[in-house]
Order: structure tokens, then sequence, then C-alpha cells
């Protein structure tokens, strides 16, 4: 688990081995690298290569960091990301998030693939998040847990505008533009520990709760960004419906997962650098 200070260091490794100035930061999830490809100038640093940085276990995540521009904007772009189910302690998959922060990230822009709760979804639909269930932190896995350091953040940060609404909005905007409207869905992902997908009855309870999506991603990394002020937009590409009923057949997969990436890829590209292009920063 790492200070102040070491998030530091590895900030200023990383600023002294490229000139990029990154506003926005981009996480990559399963079957999604090939946003990082579309970089302009890419510099490429391996994680094993990062001082402090944790490694990629998982086939499908590339385990690189991409600095470029995007769009013209300056950009560092997460190929592939770490997951609570890898066995790192959660403070530990979300330290990219404060390495950003001290590089002067202000905008997080995060995909996931997830399995969907919510019947009127299809595989392929693009899911805005609009709010999350942190699952893990009901039983004390919260990345803010320990003591708290006041240079990144406050001690009790809010979390109910955790997926800035303008950015939201945004997305809308640019996907009736781009005509994705019709595959674009807005809902509520609930992150599990995973690495073991759901049962029948988990399925069940988490759309009783209010679920949407579930997945084993993203809500760890938004919640230390919102900690430490960055805005979060984030989205998920259905990959596949969580299996509901007994009587179905139907397993998930880890390849049905990276498929769909394929498949949404290049839409998902195009909906994300359009943001890019549009935002804002002071
Ligand atoms: Cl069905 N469940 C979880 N937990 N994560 C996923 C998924 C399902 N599909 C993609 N990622």
């Amino acid at each position: 688990i790492d200070s102040y200070e070491e998030c530091r260091a590895t900030a200023d490794w990383l600023m002294s081995n490229t000139q990029v100035r990154p506003t926005v930061g981009i996480v990559c999830g399963s079957g999604m690298g090939g946003l990082a490809e579309t970089l302009k100038e890419p510099q490429v640093f391996k994680y094993s290569d990062i001082p402090n940085f944790p490694r990629s276990t998982v086939h499908g995540h590339a385990g690189r960091l991409v600095f470029g521009t995007l769009k013209g904007k300056p950009c560092v772009c997460m190929q592939g990301r770490f997951h609570l189910y890898e066995g790192y302690p959660v403070q530990k998959i979300t330290l990219p998030m404060r390495v950003f922060k001290l590089m002067g990230v202000e905008t997080m822009i995060l995909t996931n693939a997830a399995g969907s709760l919510n019947q009127d979804y299809k595989v392929g639909d693009v899911m805005i998040i609009k709010d999350h269930i942190n699952m893990p932190g009901f039983a004390g896995i919260n990345p803010l847990a320990g003591p708290n350091d006041d240079r990144f953040g406050v001690r009790f940060p809010c979390m109910s505008d955790a997926y800035d609404r303008k950015l939201r909005q945004m997305a809308h905007d640019v996907a009736l533009e781009l005509g994705f409207s019709d595959f674009l869905q807005e809902g509520v992902y609930c992150v599990l520990g995973g690495p073991s997908f759901e049962t029948i009855a988990e399925c069940r309870m988490l759309h009783r709760l209010g679920a949407d999506a579930v997945g084993m991603s993203t809500v760890h990394e938004v919640i230390v960004a919102r900690h430490a002020g960055m805005r979060c937009f984030a989205m998920s590409l259905i990959s596949n419906q969580s299996v509901m009923d007994y009587d179905s057949e139907e397993k998930a997969n880890h390849e049905e997962v990276l498929e769909t990436g394929q498949q949404r890829a290049e839409q998902l590209q195009k909906l994300v650098s359009t943001m890019v292009a549009r935002l804002e920063h002071n």
C-alpha cells in the first residue's frame, strides 16, 4: 500500500520519461484495449517497468500504460487494469488513479465489460454508469480504508455525485449524433470481487437490489478518483446476459466477454474520442 511519497515518486518517474502532461486518464476494460492504440505519438510503459505498479495478470489485458494525444488532448491510457481477484489489496489496484492525479489528470474515463441483470439490455449494448453498488465495500473492502492522507482528499468523501452528470449528458448527445442511441443504456453497476461469476441466486438478488449490470472492476477506481477530486465518466459494454433462471442452459464465460468487446470496440472508441475532443479543462 503506497504512501503519498511513493505515488509522487511513480508520477515523477513517469514525468521524467515522457513529455506528455495528461489532463485525461482512460482505463480500457476487457477487449477494449484498442482504444489505447488510437493515441497519437504514443509513449508506452510496461507496468512491470513502472516503479510501484502492480502487474496485470489477466488474458485480454495488455498491461501497458500509453501516453499520447487523442483529438489533440494529452491523455494517459491504461491498457489493462488491476482487479481484486488477482489477489492485490484494493489499495494497490487503485494506485494508478493517485499517480494520474499527481500528473495533472482532471477527468477519468473508465470502461469495462459487464454482465446484464436488466432484461431490457441486449448483448452489445453500452451502459453509461449512473451510479454504483460497492458490494465489497459492505464487507469493509474499500480502497480508502485505513489512515486518510488529506493531501489526496477528505476522510469521508461524498459519492452521490460520483458519475459526473455533465459527462453523462455529453455521452447521450454524442451517441445521438453518431447514431449510437439504439444501443445506449444508462444504469447502475454493481461490483463483486470475482473471479467466479455470479450464481443464479446472486443475480436475482442483485437485480432486486437495483443493479442493472454486474462486473469486477471500475468502482474502486472511481472511489479513489473522486476522493482525489477527479471527474469520472464510466461505461459498461454488456458482454453477456446474466443467467437469472434455473431452466437456462447459458453459462457466463470470459471468451464471450472478449468477443463482444471486439465487435463494439470501434464504436466505443469513437464515442470516447468524440467526448475527449469536447472536454474542457481549466
Ligand atoms: Cl456476467 N459477471 C461479472 N461479475 N463480471 C462480468 C460479467 C459477469 N461479464 C463480464 N464481466
